[in-house]
């Protein structure tokens, strides 16, 4: 359907503006409920294609997020015994949940070939980044 589609489009755009622009964002991706499924589809992302299009609740970190409704900042992500590794490159990663009308409804997730580069700053950029595309989705 159309307006899908320039959501789409419009997700992809903010993906590439945030990895293009931010050193420390090498993948930048946006993953939604999928239906009424306990699981997690990648609706858009710029950086290297995943294998991860789908992934179930609890699984990952995006998993994890998509439970706890809490952002996930990881240093290193060697350290985590729950993480599904989408590139040897990857070293850190930050997962943010994108909230309508109060609803846990999808996510924010960015991976670093940076170590523990993610700050408190990264975490309310990506808070505001998730209001702004929650207006669109309405
Ligand atoms: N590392 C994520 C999987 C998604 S990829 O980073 C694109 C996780 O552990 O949930």
């Amino acid at each position: 359907e159309s307006k899908n589609l320039s959501v789409d489009h419009r997700l992809t755009e903010v993906c590439e503006l945030l990895e293009k622009n931010i050193p420390y964002y090498d993948w930048v991706g946006f993953y939604f409920k999928n239906g009424d499924k306990n699981e997690l589809k990648l609706r858009a992302f710029a950086g290297e294609p995943t294998d991860h299009l789908i992934i179930p609740f609890g699984k990952g970190i995006c998993g994890q997020v998509a439970v706890t409704n809490k952002n996930f900042v990881v240093p290193d992500v060697k350290a985590q015994d729950n993480y599904i590794a989408c590139s040897i490159y990857v070293k850190a990663e930050i997962v943010v949940p994108l909230f309508v009308n109060g609803e846990n409804i999808g996510q924010i997730d960015i991976d670093s070939h940076t170590a523990d580069p993610f700050s408190k700053e990264d975490e309310l950029f990506l808070e505001f980044v998730n209001e702004e595309i929650a207006k669109i989705l309405g």
